[in-house]
């Protein structure tokens, strides 16, 4: 932390700043001094003014994900404002509270002074499923869709998944860095700031590790925070037809210990469905992926139905897609810590029914929404479409939406101690919408009014005031 920083958090602590701050249990000074941000620290950071401020507070304290009614309980504060410290948010309160505040006033200049002049600010968006590591789109396959063929039928006839896997084998990792950075940059500019990126189109370990290793690369160069997953069980490769199981043994026993001795990801994913893995590869790829140190998750029921009760067993992270659940499924996954993240995004490019939102919320599953940004099924980088798409397409309420995107993708991380809610303690990651009204984020469909995103307490380069400036007015 700069001297700066410790020596305004020591007084803010003191001075009993959090005062206008409406949650519990404070210890700024503890995670303060645990400043995580990966550059200098950036320049504490006052929002005034914010129209309504989403902060995704539990209101039960419950400090997991959200599941039935309370997935639509935003806790928004009116005419809000934030104080953000050494990358993490100090305190959250009304502007007549921060502007009342002595310290404030006295040291208002030296603050970066945001007015959102009656904006939309929520914490920003996790998106816990990702696929960024690939070079090239796949035109023919999205030709070949809109002619009338299906996902499989292309995948079958040598596209799909493994037509992406020669040219990121062939790339160099900068080459493939590059490509995952543009990915990064064009989510943040709607909104998002954390991001789950597996690999997963190299599908040999040394593709498999440098896709993870361009991943790191991007991560280091991109100011929100980057959670990398290993997906070398995408599909089987080519030099494998026929020999799933010989693959199965590579990932098991070469590829998983490789990225774990190298710390390159945080979780092992199986794509586990018709045409992929079988429910015996998935078991036995998240035994090796437990016995080195992974938490796992998995793709599950995108193309037909996968049963659940064997892979919930070993207490996944994460369930994705759930297309085609029953609801003996939906029973299991209720009754399971696991997170079912729905990726619409992947529907709509595909065309394909769209998982049971509805029923899934109601019976206590808890749901989070992710873009699933991929060259096959889903190549948008776009969490406002995707909320779009779950109000329109799957019925969930604006709210849930919204919570979903947030603070239960953060739980589909093992982030929510840090992520998806605008409290005091957690990392400075909000994103500032051009609207008046939250519900305007999913309404507005196709359209981009995210204003500006701050990551780690410091906004991102393409939104940042010239040097030296000490007050941006939002207009
Ligand atoms: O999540 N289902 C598996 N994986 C991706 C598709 C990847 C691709 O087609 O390139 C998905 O939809
Ligand atoms: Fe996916």
């Amino acid at each position: 932390m700069e001297l700066f920083d410790f020596l305004l958090t020591t007084a803010l602590t003191q001075r009993g700043l959090v005062r206008w701050s409406h949650h519990r249990g404070l210890k700024q000074e503890l995670y303060l001094r645990k400043n995580s941000t990966k550059t200098r620290s950036p320049r504490p950071i006052l929002l005034l003014n914010i129209g309504q401020l989403l902060t995704l507070s539990s209101v039960s304290g419950n400090p997991g994900p959200r599941r039935g009614v309370e997935l639509g309980e935003l806790e928004i504060i009116e005419d809000a404002a934030v104080l953000c410290v050494g990358g993490k948010i100090v305190s959250v309160g009304t502007t007549h509270e921060a502007l009342s505040d002595p310290w404030i006033k006295k040291n208002r200049k030296r603050l970066m002074e945001i007015d959102c002049a009656g904006k939309v600010v929520l914490p920003g968006f996790v998106d816990s499923h990702t696929h960024p590591a690939f070079i090239s789109p796949r035109l023919v396959d999205f030709e070949k869709r809109s002619a009338g063929a299906t996902y499989e039928e292309i995948a079958e006839a040598g596209g799909g998944i493994r037509s992406s896997v020669e040219n990121v084998r062939a790339a160099t990792k900068s080459e493939l860095a590059a490509k995952i950075l543009a990915a990064l940059q064009q989510m943040t500019t709607q909104g998002t700031t954390t991001v789950e990126a597996k690999s997963g189109y190299g599908l040999s370990v040394g593709s498999e590790l440098k896709s993870l290793e361009a991943i790191q690369l991007a991560a280091a160069q991109w100011p929100g925070t980057v959670v990398p997953t290993l997906l070398g069980a995408h599909v089987v490769p080519s030099e494998f037809k026929n020999q799933s199981q010989k693959y199965v043994e590579v990932i098991c026993e070469q590829m998983i210990p490789q990225v774990s001795k190298r710390k390159l990801a945080r979780f092992v994913d199986v794509f586990c469905d018709r045409g992929a893995f079988s429910e015996e590869d998935c078991l036995r790829l998240f035994a090796a992926a437990k016995r080195n140190g992974f938490q796992v998750r998995a793709h599950v029921s995108q193309l037909a139905r996968t049963a659940l009760a064997n892979l919930l067993a070993m207490n996944p992270v994460s369930l994705d897609h759930v297309d085609h659940v029953d609801e003996a499924d939906i029973s299991q996954l209720a009754q399971s810590s696991t997170i079912a993240t729905l990726v619409p995004g992947a529907n709509y490019f595909l065309g394909i029914k769209y998982p049971p939102a509805r029923r899934l919320i109601d019976a206590g599953v808890a749901v989070a929404l992710a873009t699933d940004f991929n060259p096959g099924s889903s190549p948008t980088a776009s969490m406002p479409f995707v909320l779009s798409l779950a109000c329109t397409q799957m019925k969930m309420s604006p709210a849930e939406t919204i919570s979903a995107a947030t603070i239960n993708a953060a739980c589909a991380l093992r982030l929510e101690q840090t992520k998806g809610s605008i409290e005091p303690g957690k990392d400075a990651d909000m994103a500032i919408f051009n609207v008046r009204d939250y519900r305007e984020i999913p309404y507005w469909t196709a359209a981009n009014h995210c204003a500006l995103v701050i990551a780690g307490g410091a906004m991102i380069p393409s939104h940042a005031p010239p040097f030296g400036a000490y007050r941006i007015a939002l207009l």
